[in-house]
């Protein structure tokens, strides 16, 4: 199994290309279920998560090409996928793939809404918490869906003559849910308010090709939502929006070994809420043509506190990078996690780093220290992977992350990104 070796101490200086957002690529992908016409996606991203998505639609029915692999000069990847869901094949997604992926569950929406039946495995709990789909069954059962749990499977059915817009505000809010139920929703028979909606850039980025497909949405972004059903999509071109968790991660990694580093292809204003984050612990990060600059003071780094919340509050899936960075800040601060009940594991493994972290709930107190020492460690899902190699960077010594595949799920070209800015990290393949 893979390992990434890094020797820390190095500032960073240079380019890191932002490579298209794993999290806004994934529904983009499932959206071409919804038309027998072709969706071609640009700027694709090159990771486990996107290749695993590419097999279950495969088993879907969907014919996929990628085209034109082409390198582009600063050395990122950035694939053009075309997706052609001719007919479906198979409207059930099995446990042995939907397990593998949870967003793969997601597939319920436009299977439900174009094949009038879906037979979708429950996608269980993973490391980070019990991640339950209630939302997915209220929400779609408003739509007039019958949802019925059996053997571990949902089954779900429309009515005789399709979905049915309805009004159905969340009690909760969901980005995958909000995802279902805009698929679900363009190919309704009326119109569908969703009250509570995520808003998250992805939702957008979702609706927005939806919308070129030739679904009638407004409202994505806020709150609110309304989807005016149409009898049927049509293929479309659309390009994946830019990482946001990968600009945020590389963003605080600065921030933490100090450095002068433009994050290229992605835009400052889809993470305000981190931005000023970083801000606050003294780096400087601003707008430039094409991408955002990052000028780290590594240790001068102040303490901040922060909630993860809903977009557009401080996300989740930069939580434990910001706690990375907090171990070497100059007091205490605290992070507290509100969106998942388990996403903490990376405590331990910063512990082994020498960072000073006590938990008390949903609350993690960190005692910055004034430095990290390398060590072996590891970590059990993708974003405490990544707190881990930035401190890694910063840390004294070797550090040795294992169970690297986690990283391989949404780090396009870590290594390479890292090392062309002086780091010295290297993947070990036993
Ligand atoms: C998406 O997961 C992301 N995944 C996650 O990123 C991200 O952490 C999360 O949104 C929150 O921003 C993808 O986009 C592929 P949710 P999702 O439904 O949609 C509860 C990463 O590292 N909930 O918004 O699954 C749920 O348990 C990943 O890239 C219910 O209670 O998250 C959680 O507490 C990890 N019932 C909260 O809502 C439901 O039916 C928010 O989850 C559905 C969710």
């Amino acid at each position: 199994m893979d390992r990434i070796r890094i020797v820390g101490g190095n500032a960073l200086n240079g380019i890191i290309p932002i490579s298209g957002a794993k999290n806004a690529a994934l529904p983009l992908m499932i959206a071409s279920l919804l038309t027998s016409d072709t969706l071609t996606l640009e700027n694709v991203p090159h990771l486990a998560d996107v290749e695993g998505l590419i097999r279950i639609l495969g088993n879907h029915g969907v014919d996929i090409a990628v085209n034109g692999r082409r390198e582009h000069q600063d050395g990122s990847y950035s694939r053009t996928v075309h997706f052609t869901c001719r007919t479906v094949a198979d409207t059930t997604a099995p446990y042995e793939l939907v397990s593998k992926m949870r967003a793969s569950f997601w597939v319920i929406g436009p299977l439900l809404a174009r094949e009038g039946q879906a037979r979708v495995s429950l996608p269980g709990g993973c490391a980070i918490g019990t991640r339950p789909v209630d939302l997915f069954i209220e929400g779609l059962t408003a739509l007039g869906a019958e949802m019925e749990i059996d053997g571990g499977y949902i089954n779900a059915k429309a009515p005789k003559g399709g979905l049915i817009g309805a009004r159905y505000t969340f009690p909760k809010v969901s980005v995958g849910a909000t995802h279902v139920m805009l698929m679900a929703a363009s190919l309704a028979n009326g119109t569908t308010v969703i009250g509570n909606a995520a808003r998250e850039p992805e939702v957008v980025d979702l609706a927005n090709c939806l919308i070129a497909m030739g679904a009638k949405i407004s409202g994505a972004g806020t709150s609110t939502i309304t989807i005016e059903g149409v009898p049927s999509l049509s293929g479309a071109r659309h390009r994946v929006l830019p990482d946001r968790i990968e600009t945020g991660t590389y963003a605080m990694a600065v921030a933490m070994t100090g450095g002068d580093v433009t994050l290229s292809g992605t835009d400052i204003t889809l993470l305000d809420t981190a931005v000023e984050a970083i801000r606050r612990a003294g780096a400087e990060v601003s707008a430039v043509e094409g991408g955002i600059r990052v000028i780290g003071h590594g240790d001068q780094i102040r303490p901040v506190d922060i909630v993860t919340e809903p977009f557009p509050g401080f996300p989740t899936d930069l939580q434990a990078q910001f706690m990375g960075l907090m171990t070497r800040a100059n007091g205490i601060s605290h992070v507290t996690e509100t969106i998942f009940e388990n996403r903490f594991m990376h405590v331990q493994e910063l512990a082994r780093l020498g960072a000073k972290i006590t938990l008390s709930g949903q609350t993690a107190r960190i005692e910055g220290v004034t430095r990290l020492r390398g060590a072996p460690v590891m970590a059990t899902d993708l974003r405490a992977s990544v707190s881990l190699v930035i401190a890694g960077l910063a840390a004294e010594g070797e550090t040795m992350v294992s169970r690297v595949y986690h990283l391989d799920r949404g780090f396009e070209w870590l290594e390479e990104k890292l090392t062309r800015c002086g780091a010295i990290v290297e993947r070990i393949s036993d």
